[in-house]
Parts: C-alpha cells; structure tokens; sequence
C-alpha cells in the first residue's frame, strides 16, 4: 500500500484533466493505495517570490495553500502532476507549485553535479490531456517533466500518460470518446506492479 498524492493543476470541473485523474485514482484504489487528490484550482499555491527567507531558516513568507500541501508532500511515496495542456507545456499552477519546493530543499552537503540542494525522493508520474494529438504535441511538457521534475528534483518516473485529442475546450470534454480513461484506470492499477 502506497501513499498517492494527486496534484490537479487546473482544468475544467469534471473535465478531460478530472477525469484522467479520477480513472487512475480508481485504478490505484483497486490495488488498496490511500489516494489524496489536491486541486490547484482551489488550494491556491503562488509561484516563488525568491524571497530567500527559507534559507535562512525561516518558513516560506507566503501564506498560501503550500503550507498545509507541505506534511502531504513529504508523507507521498508518489506525486502523480495532473494538468491540461497549456500553451504546450504544464499549467502554470503546477509550474507554480514546483517552484516552491524551493522552500522545502535541504542543505545537500555533497550535491551530485549540477544540483544545489537535497529534496524529499519521491515517485512521479504525469497525467496530461489535451486538444491536438501531434507527434510534438507533448514535447515541452514532457521536456519539463524529465529535466526538472525527474533529473533536477530527482524522483523517480512512474511513467506518463499523454491524453492528446480530447478536444478543446469550447465545447464539452470529450475524453469519454476516447481510450485514455481505460489506460488511466489501468495505469493507476499497475503502477507499483
Ligand atoms: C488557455 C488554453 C491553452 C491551451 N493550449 C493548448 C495547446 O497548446 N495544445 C493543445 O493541444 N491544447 C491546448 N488547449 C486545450 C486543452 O489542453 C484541452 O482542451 C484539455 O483537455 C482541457 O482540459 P480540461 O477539460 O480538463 O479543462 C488549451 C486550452 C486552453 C483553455
């Protein structure tokens, strides 16, 4: 049994985003995970201000959702990123909710090349959806995802699933058309298989 922290940056209520997200939390639940899923949409997390405060032992200046997102964070064995396509790339509030693990890095004594600090080791996956379904669709999502969730970060990739072709959003979501919601359930499912 795994802990499962679900981050949903944004998306329509019951949308394409919602639904990818809910198929894999059913997928995961089959298998006894505990399952929270978090909504950016209504805890509200701001990008970093760069303050520095937080490294100069003092809590993040900003008294946003973050805070209580923090004992979520670090109990995870897994965050799954939920988030529409925006502009080719993640939703600013998943972008906004990783820059403030700044303020949750710790001093890295002997910091592998290229990184400066320490962050809570985590499990990741990436859930997305999406209007186009080219082969370049997802590349800077995907771009972001590896360099600075996986590699900089450093969790550890549990894979993606990449929802192209779930229609746009002037009109109704149109995922149930779709054979994603089935791979989510079953993704959620195997993930620790
Ligand atoms: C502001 C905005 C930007 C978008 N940018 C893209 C894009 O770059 N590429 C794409 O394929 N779809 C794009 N879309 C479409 C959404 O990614 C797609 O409809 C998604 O499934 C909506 O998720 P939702 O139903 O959870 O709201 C965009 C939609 C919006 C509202």
């Amino acid at each position: 049994m795994k802990n499962i922290l679900v981050i949903q940056g944004g998306g329509r209520p019951n949308g394409n985003t919602s639904q990818l997200a809910e198929a894999f939390i059913n997928g995961a639940k089959q298998k006894g995970h505990r399952i929270e899923k978090i909504s950016l949409q209504e805890t509200e997390v701001k990008g970093c201000l760069g303050c520095n405060a937080c490294r100069y032992g003092k809590p993040c200046v900003q008294k946003d959702g973050f805070n209580q997102l923090v004992p979520k964070i670090k109990a995870a064995d897994l965050i799954v990123f939920a988030s529409p396509l925006l502009f080719w790339t993640i939703s600013s509030k998943i972008k906004a909710f990783i820059e403030r693990f700044y303020a949750i890095a710790e001093e890295d004594p002997n910091p592998p090349f290229g990184r400066y600090e320490k962050y809570p080791v985590k499990d990741a996956a990436l859930l997305m959806t999406s209007a186009d379904d080219f082969f370049w669709t997802y590349e800077q999502a995907v771009s972001y995802y590896q360099f600075a969730i996986i590699s900089y970060i450093g969790f550890h990739d549990k894979g993606m699933l990449l929802a192209g072709g779930c229609g746009d959003t002037n009109g109704k979501p149109q995922i149930d058309k779709t054979n994603h919601l089935v791979q989510a359930y079953e993704f959620g499912k195997n993930i620790y298989e």
